[in-house]
Order: C-alpha cells, then sequence, then structure tokens
C-alpha cells in the first residue's frame, strides 16, 4: 500500500475533478455516507461485469480450468499490496468473517480474557462476546471515545486495563462512530510486553491510510476490501504472521486456507480485486489519505466556530481521515439527517458514541468542495432556522408571561 507514485497535492481540485470522473455520479443525491462500503470505479465494474460474463459462458470450463490462475494472481497482487507473503493471507467475504474465523481457530484456554473498548464496532463486539461465551472466556470493555484523550492516554487505558488473564486485545485501528485514529503499533508494542495478542479490525483504515499490514506491529489483522479500496462488495481478508499460522491450523504444514470451508463460491467479485488495486495505485494510497483529510478538514474548519456545533472527532487532523461526527445542540441527531436529505439532498447518517447520536459526516475521493459547501450551507440554515424558532418561541412566551403577570388567570377571593 505505500506509496512509490508522484505526490499529488491534496488541494489540486483540477486533478480530483478528473478523478471523480472515473466513477458514476448518483443522480439524485449527494452521498456524503461513503463509509458504509466504497463506490466501484468504471474500471473495476466493468471488469466485475466482464468476469462474470466469462464465468457465465465458460461455467464449469472456467472453474476447472481458469480459476486456479485467476485467484493466484489475485493473492500474489494483494499480498504485495499489503506488505506481506501470500501466505499470511486469507481471502473472505468481508472482515465480520475474518474475525470469525481467526477466533474460532484461536487457541484459546478456557478462563483468558479479551480485552476491547466500546468504541469498536458492535457486530465485532458481538462476535467476541460470542466467542467467549462459547469457549468460556471473558471480556473486559473499556472506553476510549472522548477526542480529548491524547495517544499516550488510549495507550494507557488499554495498559491499565490488562489483567493476568488478559490473552488478546482486539482493537480498532480507525473507529467508525467518529472517525479516530487509533494508536495501534504504540498499543500493540505496549501489550507484547505483557505477551498480550492484538487483533486489529482495520476495516476503515485498510487503504484510507497509507501503511502497509506489518507497520501495525500485530500478528492478526482483519480487513475489509469493498470499503477504502473500492473492491466488490463481499471481499475481505484475514492476515495472520507466518510464525503463528500453525497455532490455528494445528500443523506446520497446513495453510490458513484449512480454516475455511471448500465449496462453491462466486468468484467474479474476489478477480475484480486486482482491478480495484490497480485504480488505487494509479491514483497513490498517500496522494488519497491526504486528499480525503483535506476534504474533511475544508467542511469542519467552516462550522467548527459555530456554537452550536460540537465535534466528536479529534481535531488534530493526524487522527482523522475522512470521517467526522458531529451534533449540533437541541437538535436530535436523526433530525440533522433528514433535514439534510429532506431539504438538500445530501446523504448522511448517524451513529451513537456512548449515549449519545451524532452525523456521520464521510466524503469520498469523488466528492467535489461544491457538494461540502452545500453541507455547510445546509447546517447552516438548520442552525438559523431553529435559533428563529427558538427565539420566536421565547418572544412569544416572555409575552405570554407579561399577559399572566397583567392578568392573573386565577383570583384569589
Ligand atoms: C470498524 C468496522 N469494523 C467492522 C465492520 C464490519 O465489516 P464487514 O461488513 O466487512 O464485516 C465495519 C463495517 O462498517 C466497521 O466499520
Amino acid at each position: 500500500m505505500n506509496q512509490t507514485n508522484a505526490h499529488i497535492a491534496a488541494d489540486n481540485d483540477e486533478y480530483w475533478a478528473y478523478i471523480s470522473a472515473h466513477f458514476p455520479t448518483p443522480t439524485s443525491f449527494t452521498n456524503l455516507e461513503n463509509a458504509y462500503c466504497g463506490m466501484l470505479s468504471q474500471s473495476v465494474m466493468a471488469a466485475l461485469q466482464r468476469y462474470q460474463t466469462e464465468i457465465n459462458v465458460e461455467t464449469s470450463y472456467f472453474l476447472r480450468t481458469r480459476l486456479h490462475d485467476r485467484l493466484d494472481e489475485v493473492n500474489n497482487k494483494l499480498a504485495e499490496f499489503c506488505g506481506i507473503a501470500v501466505d499470511e493471507l486469507l481471502i473472505t467475504r468481508n472482515l465480520t468473517e475474518a474475525l470469525h474465523i481467526l477466533l474460532r481457530a484461536y487457541p484459546f484456554n478456557e478462563g483468558d480474557e479479551i480485552l476491547y473498548a466500546n468504541a469498536d464496532y458492535d457486530s465485532v463486539q458481538q462476535l467476541v462476546e460470542d466467542i467467549a461465551s462459547r469457549k468460556q472466556l471473558s471480556t473486559r470493555i473499556i472506553s476510549i471515545t472522548s477526542p480529548l484523550l491524547s495517544d499516550e492516554d488510549i495507550v494507557k487505558a488499554y495498559e491499565n486495563a490488562i489483567t493476568e488473564n488478559t490473552r488478546v486485545i482486539m482493537l480498532t485501528h480507525l473507529l467508525h462512530r467518529n472517525g479516530q485514529i487509533m494508536p495501534v503499533a504504540k498499543i500493540a508494542k505496549m501489550a507484547k510486553r505483557y505477551k498480550v495478542d492484538v487483533i486489529v479490525d482495520a476495516a476503515h483504515s485498510f487503504a484510507q491510510l497509507n501503511f502497509q499490514l506489518p507497520d501495525l506491529e500485530s500478528d492478526f489483522i482483519g480487513v475489509n476490501l469493498h470499503k477504502w479500496l473500492g473492491a466488490p462488495l463481499g471481499t475481505g481478508l484475514l492476515y495472520v504472521r507466518r510464525q503463528r499460522i500453525a497455532e490455528l491450523t494445528g500443523s506446520s504444514k497446513a495453510r490458513l486456507r484449512s480454516l475455511i470451508p471448500t465449496g462453491t463460491f462466486s468468484p467474479a467479485p474476489v478477480m475484480a480485486i486486482v482491478d480495484a488495486i490497480r485504480f488505487h495505485q494509479s491514483i497513490g494510497t498517500r496522494n488519497i489519505e491526504e486528499r480525503l483529510r483535506h476534504l474533511s478538514q475544508y467542511w469542519l474548519q467552516q462550522v467548527c466556530h459555530m456554537a452550536a456545533i460540537k465535534h466528536h472527532t479529534p481535531v488534530d487532523p493526524k487522527r482523522h481521515c475522512a470521517i467526522i461526527a458531529i451534533s449540533i445542540s437541541g437538535i436530535p441527531a436523526q433530525e440533522v439527517v433528514d433535514y439534510l436529505m429532506q431539504e438538500h439532498q445530501i446523504f448522511t447518517v448517524t451513529r451513537t458514541i456512548e449515549d449519545q447520536e451524532v452525523v456521520r459526516i464521510t466524503p469520498h475521493i469523488f466528492t467535489s468542495k461544491s457538494d461540502l459547501d452545500r453541507l455547510v450551507e445546509g447546517l447552516r440554515q438548520l442552525i438559523e432556522e431553529k435559533q428563529s424558532f427558538s427565539s420566536q418561541l421565547h418572544e412569544h412566551e416572555h409575552d405570554q408571561k407579561e399577559t399572566n403577570d397583567t392578568y392573573p388567570r386565577t383570583v384569589s377571593l
């Protein structure tokens, strides 16, 4: 993933307009909820359709004679992109499946403890609890979502939570709730001192941030490829450092593949991973990361001085990238999301941080600054409308009070 191609300025809007022309444009709304899944570039979409046709025309001939080599090509290209060896990689349907395969095979002992945070992805938390109850493990949950916590505070919070039973820390690299980037490598290095393994959920960091998997200093990583890499839906991967594979498979000869059942699957989305990597590399991950951060800073800087707006993401640009979460005082997050869609045709989503609902806003590399200007204008209008409504209400209440004071309704006799 580490970029080797030319540096492109994050504010070179002409270049990024040229890139956005490689994507289909949604017709009826502006999508600022690009965190769930990415959009396939036109080249990846065309490749996916071509592969599907090829498979449909050749059917079992394709599966019997061509598929093996094509999958080798995908695995090699993906391993190279991740900076790992091909035998350390297992392609899965998504990240949850990758972690499921890993946690089922991980050699836990009864009584071991898994440590995770309440900011981790809900279905990952659910998966951990599930495995814990099946394997008679315990879990410990910490809270790390305050944007005021420094990286050092966060490492300390994990360190303080480690007990003599802690065997594994489940750790999210880039939080889906507020876009906060976690100091994964620092936590993993600290955990090694206690002989605790770190399993990383890299759903949002992979291909959004410029790093390679070994940089995370963790032996186990789950990834999905349908978010920031822009591969088709239904693609993910599990990374296991070579020295740890035998602990999962039970044999030094067995490959990661032995952890999953054989059976027929749909190869076209997997084959198109190669095309997604090619498109991504034609731009460069570092350029993508810098542009995404530039876009989120572009709109955030315009709204953060508004007294009603609270941001739930650390302001330091090094600690976030595309995803930002905000709330508006006095207006429920769902109302903000509905208003933006109904009045400005801008699609966003709510998420929960601790007990608070927030609005999550996520541009993509095809997002233009004029899209973000419309977002800023929408937020400004909503706040003004609410403020003028509440000052009218206030005036009305004031008039009512004066009337009541002058003409008391209840008269004491
Ligand atoms: C942080 C995080 N982890 C895990 C997942 C689940 O990924 P998948 O749907 O590929 O299993 C998501 C999906 O949005 C996520 O945001």
